[in-house]
């Protein structure tokens, strides 16, 4: 099997992510996200709400609603121009982005034919009365912070340059939506719209900051370096809003592909929007993060086999479980007593998310926590009854060290700053 085939089979065996609406054959472009798949991608989102707004005085958030008036559409430029170009196949009738086909079909091999815009924008219709209200689900999250410009900049204290950060789903009625959750048609974003001051210059130096910032936060929460690089858009890729536009690019199994892009966004879209700021139009430069994308990378990149045996070599602050704890032997009672009492207490720290398990051999409970990442385990053996310590094994190291009980939470809790 390839990395990729091994990935998608970990995510579904062990329930990071099950293909969306399973029991009824799936739905193209469309994922749920198990028990595990669910810690990790909140923990994503968390890492960058910490470093995008706790970190900063400059950023504040905001969660406006997916379904706006379909007016911000218009004035968006979106309903004109958020395509993608097209070709259909004249024989089977499939229908390809042109970047994905060469210059005959795919699936059959017959002629395709010109090349067509097509829109990305999924409509949905309000109301109960005929005609409904057509409108959008968003198609990017972007568009509900620039609306809510004034509505910030009045309720807050903060002055340009700042910004403003938002994290939600997004919805691209993709064409080949493919490559696991890389390309689905409902996905989340991880945005920071950050207003400046207008011209070339301030822009520069706003975008080669956010770049540098960007590409920071992935190799600290543990991407490898040489695994992320940058690429610049030629001119007639841009998106439509864009004056310059670069992507953080992740050498994924599939190639080079798009994690996160940079925009300079300019005045685009608070002058469609006829919004002002003492007498001047701010410019933004964007930060354009997909959770799925980044999720799918951190799980791409800490994929390890050692032997026969998977280790996710996830960054602990990523790891669903920050710890598991095992009674040596499920059998004897004050063995997995003082296992449970140890448990308990670690749950009490919100941040460790404790697992449990008392099943099989210890060496098996190790195997199945490092394939889902588990940084720590922590053993109750029977030295245990007698002087209050345990073991705690580590993960890439496999070594173990006794430590007393009551030092434990301090001892993550350290290990995770
Ligand atoms: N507001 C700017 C914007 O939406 P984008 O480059 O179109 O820019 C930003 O999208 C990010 O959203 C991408 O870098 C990617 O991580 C994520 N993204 C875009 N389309 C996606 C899709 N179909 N599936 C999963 N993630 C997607």
């Amino acid at each position: 099997m390839d990395l990729m085939e091994k990935v998608v089979s970990l995510c579904k065996r062990r329930g990071f992510v099950f293909p969306g609406s399973d029991i009824y054959g799936g739905l193209q472009g469309f994922w749920d996200y198990g028990p595990l798949g669910v810690e990790i991608k909140n923990n994503v989102k968390r890492e960058w709400w910490k470093t995008i707004v706790y970190e900063r005085e400059d950023v504040v958030g905001l969660d406006a609603a997916i379904i706006m008036n379909p007016q911000i559409w218009e004035a968006s430029g979106h309903t004109a121009s958020f395509t993608d170009p097209l070709v259909e196949c004249k024989n089977c009738h499939h229908r390809f982005r042109i970047d994905q086909v060469e210059n005959h079909c795919p699936d059959c091999g017959g002629e395709l034919t010109d090349q067509k815009t097509f829109n990305l924008l999924t409509e949905v219709y309000l109301g109960s009365t005929e005609p409904k209200q057509k409108t959008y689900l968003r198609g990017e999250i972007t568009q509900g912070v620039f609306v809510n410009f004034k509505n910030v900049i009045n309720s807050t204290r903060q002055e340009i340059p700042f910004g403003i950060a938002q994290i939600g789903k997004a919805f691209r009625n993709e064409i080949t939506p493919g490559n696991f959750t890389f390309r689905s048609r409902e996905f989340e974003q991880m945005e920071l719209e950050f207003f400046i001051k207008p011209g070339e210059n301030e822009a520069n130096k706003w975008f080669e900051y956010w770049k540098k910032q960007r590409l920071n936060w992935y190799t600290r929460l543990g991407i490898r370096k040489e695994n992320l690089r940058f690429r610049e858009h030629a001119p007639d890729e841009r998106a439509h809003y864009a004056r310059a536009a670069e992507d953080i690019e992740y050498n994924a199994p599939f190639g080079w592909k798009e994690c996160e892009g940079i925009h300079n966004r300019g005045d685009w879209d608070l002058s469609r929007h006829k919004l002002t700021h003492n007498d001047f139009t701010p410019w933004v430069i964007e930060t354009s993060g997909g959770v799925d994308r980044a999720t799918l990378f951190f799980l791409i990149d800490s994929y390890s086999e050692v032997g026969d045996r998977v280790v996710l070599k996830l960054h602990p602050k990523l790891a669903p479980h920050k710890v598991a704890v095992f009674p040596l032997v499920s059998n004897k009672e004050a063995l997995v007593t003082k296992a449970g009492e140890i448990y308990k207490n670690l749950k009490l720290n919100l941040e460790l998310n404790p697992a449990w398990d008392d099943r099989g051999n210890i060496g098996k409970r190790y195997y199945a926590q490092d394939e889902i990442g588990t940084p720590w385990c922590v053993t109750i053996d029977y030295q245990t009854l007698e002087d209050d310590t345990v073991t705690v094994r580590d993960r890439d190291s496999a070594s173990q060290e006794r430590l007393p009980i009551p030092k434990l939470d301090t001892y993550f809790t350290t290990k995770l700053k």
